[in-house]
């Protein structure tokens, strides 16, 4: 198991615009993020230990979409490091945030709401030279995350091997028993690993196992899974993300390459 230490402190940030694709997003689905936006998250919070960790690895100039990137603290640090961003999210409150935070920094960063629910990510075909996700994508069933592999591998750049587009997305890991003990306590669960709220919100907590299972499905092969930790102590504004109490979080890391055949001579 991977072990990712803490992150250092937040990095200052930059401009951008808000788009808003409103069509197909049900407005019950974004009031509870929008909701969470306003009243539990640190609008100064430091960036992840798992971005920073994971930075390094993109190519200089990296065009990155940050799935589920929330207020856009992720999204902020990629483009301090000189990556340009497009930041992805259900909460326009979020977005708005990103956005300000961004302009005030004088950074370009492109935002568009999004429902993942919908299994369609607004961008083209192989544009993108990072793919990266935390903690957003455990909120569907099997078949919606199994399209959302799909998309993830669709938009990526192909390549080859050194040169193809990545990504590095984080899910909440079942073998987190406190964590687990809380999501058994309060939901259902509808189908393995997926529990559903009295109020209708999902949490996946998929095994390694079963996000094999999806990626094969999604016919992605070159594809790796790892159960990392990620330490949590003494970093402003995250500790909300651990339900337990504890600041150590269990992950699964899906990293996917799309790489393209070796021209033939
Ligand atoms: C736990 S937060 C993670 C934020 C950020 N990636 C981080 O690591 O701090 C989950 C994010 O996913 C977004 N989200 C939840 N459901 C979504 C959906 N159906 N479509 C798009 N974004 C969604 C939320 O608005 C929120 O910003």
């Amino acid at each position: 198991m991977r072990v990712i230490p803490r992150a250092g402190s937040s990095p200052a940030l930059g401009t951008s615009s808000l788009d808003s694709n409103m069509k197909s997003i049900d407005q019950a689905r974004v009031a509870p993020w929008d909701k969470d936006i306003t009243e539990r998250i640190d609008p100064n919070r430091d960036p992840s230990p798992y971005c920073v960790q994971v930075e390094p690895f993109f190519p200089r100039n990296s065009l990155v979409y940050d799935l589920g990137g929330g207020i856009g603290t992720e999204a902020l640090y990629f483009l301090e490091h000189g990556h340009s961003v497009k930041l992805f999210d259900i909460s326009p409150k979020a977005l708005g945030i990103a956005a300000q935070k961004a302009q005030k920094a004088e950074y370009s960063l492109e935002t568009q709401q999004i429902d993942f629910a919908n299994a369609q990510i607004d961008a083209p075909e192989n544009s993108a030279d990072i793919v990266f996700s935390r903690l957003s994508l455990h909120y569907f069933d099997i078949e919606t995350t199994t399209a959302l592999f799909r998309e993830i591998y669709r938009i990526l750049k192909e390549g080859p091997k050194e040169a193809c587009g990545v990504a590095y997305l984080a899910f909440k890991s079942p073998n987190d028993n406190e964590e687990m003990v809380y999501l058994r306590t309060n939901a259902e669960e509808e189908e393995p690993g997926v529990y559903v709220t009295s109020d209708g919100r999902v949490r996946a907590r998929f095994t390694a196992e079963q996000l094999r299972e999806m990626l094969q499905e999604a016919g992605i092969t070159n594809y790796e899974i790892n159960e990392i930790e990620e330490d949590l102590s003494g970093i402003k504004g995250r500790e909300i993300e651990v339900k337990s109490g504890r600041t150590k979080l269990l992950l699964n890391e899906v990293i996917i390459r799309k790489t393209a055949a070796p021209a033939l001579t």
